[in-house]
């Protein structure tokens, strides 16, 4: 169990993803399940930025989103490649940042006062693991901050743990 983690709020956002980024490393406990460890970092994420109203993972099988460990209001369990922010950004292999979820085509709403969110996508090799997904109460409340800072915390997912084996978990 890593240390006790305690955010000082007054921080700027770059400072707490860097607090975010050392604890995820200390937190990741490569002999436990992968989803013990996404779940943590789903806490993580969601105690460390009041911003955030839902954290979760989304994994691809058969090119359909299926929803893994999350924090946050309950969730659409399944969506198809293509739809959705989830869905596009799996496809398009980017990471979407949307400061208003009422002017994206086709976004999914799972929770009716969400406001904004941003996908990163988990792609290695080409092989389309699934997405990271946050959504906010918030207006525009995500920036290329949290798109940088979040693109690195997946990479440390690929570092630390061996997502491949998601493949098993997912059936
Ligand atoms: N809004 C997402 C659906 C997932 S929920 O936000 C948890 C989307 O449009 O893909």
């Amino acid at each position: 169990m890593a240390e006790f983690y305690q955010i000082n709020p007054t921080l700027s956002e770059e400072e707490k993803y860097k607090l975010v980024i050392k604890q995820t490393v200390s937190l990741i406990d490569e002999s436990v399940p992968i989803l013990s460890n996404l779940s943590n970092i789903t806490a993580l994420l969601k105690e460390t930025f009041e911003k955030i109203s839902w954290v979760g993972f989304y994994f691809n099988r058969d090119e359909i989103l299926y929803l893994g460990p999350f924090q946050g209001k309950t969730a659409c369990t399944k969506i198809n490649f293509g739809k959705g922010v989830c869905g596009k950004s799996i496809e398009a292999g980017y990471t979407i940042i949307v400061e208003d979820v009422e002017k994206f085509p086709g976004h999914i709403y799972c929770d009716s006062d969400s406001k904004s969110e941003i996908v990163v996508p988990i792609i290695k090799d080409n092989i389309r693991f699934g997405v990271l997904d946050l959504d906010s109460y918030i207006p525009s409340a995500f920036n290329n901050t949290d798109k940088i800072y979040l693109e690195r915390l997946v990479e440390i997912l690929f570092e630390k743990l061996n997502l491949y084996k998601l493949k098993q978990i997912i059936i």
